[in-house]
């Protein structure tokens, strides 16, 4: 059975201070064992400087945490590039990758987001996959073949490491925009994943969906077969909003 799980993406927000709130609103709402109930996980990935203050704040929590992005490189001159190795020493359990942000705002390319998701797994973090078309995309009949082809790319690099990533489905248009996919847009695409992971034996990868995830319309996502959980941006900063979606 695949546990459901539930990621925040800070992006690019945050402050001392105000990490500080919502790490202890999170500790303190986030129930430390699962008495019974479904298996449910929730991380929440934040910027690197604010990786240590993370680690100490959750520690002795069942929230785990991870970066927004990690090198394809282990070490060496790649100024500005933080290595899995380094975030494995911050406790990092995650590293999201290919997030259309990076995708589309620094040119990572199918192949770079396949190397970084190597290097991770090899690095000892488990990658948070992106794949996503865009609107353009979408009205062009064209979602199948780009995720299929995003997801292709680092199905080929891993081989028979791909079981241990996750994956996470985030139509470009719906995030940060308020539009959701609807549930049903959603496991469409999700079920297409689905299939490609089954035929790679990797059929228990957990599929995640981003995009405007919210409190009031994650029950209705996260009841789609395919979808394991969430990949949550803004609503993330929200200790309620987000633990409120880790209970849907
Ligand atoms: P929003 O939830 O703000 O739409 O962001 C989604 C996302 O990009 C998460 O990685």
């Amino acid at each position: 059975m695949r546990a459901s799980l539930v990621v925040g993406n800070w992006k690019m927000n945050g402050g001392l201070a105000a990490n500080a709130r919502l790490l202890d609103a999170l500790v303190t709402g986030f129930p430390r064992d699962d008495a019974g109930e479904t298996p449910r996980e929730l991380a929440v990935c934040v910027p690197f400087p604010y990786l240590g203050q993370v680690q100490a704040a959750l520690s002795s929590s069942r929230i785990a945490w991870g970066a927004q992005d990690v090198s394809a490189h282990a070490s060496g001159a790649y100024t500005g590039e933080v290595a899995a190795g380094m975030l494995v020493e911050f406790g990092c359990r995650f590293a999201l990758v290919g997030h259309s942000e990076r995708r589309q705002m620094h040119a990572e390319s199918d192949a770079l987001v396949a190397a970084k998701a190597r290097a991770a797994l090899d690095g000892g973090i488990t990658p948070v996959i992106c794949v996503g078309e865009t609107l353009a995309e979408r009205e062009a009949n064209a979602t199948a073949a780009v995720v299929t082809r995003q997801f292709g790319a680092v199905a080929a690099a891993l081989g028979s490491d791909l079981p241990r990533i996750v994956l996470a489905y985030e139509p470009v248009w719906a995030i940060g925009t308020g539009k959701t996919a609807s549930p049903a847009q959603a496991q469409e695409v999700h079920a297409l994943l689905r299939g490609a992971l089954r035929k790679a034996r990797a059929a228990d990868v957990r599929v995640l969906y981003g995009g405007s995830v919210k409190a009031a319309n994650a029950k209705a996502l996260f009841a789609m077969q395919d979808v394991d959980g969430g990949l949550v941006g803004g609503a993330s900063l929200d200790a309620d909003e987000f633990l409120a979606i880790a209970r849907a």
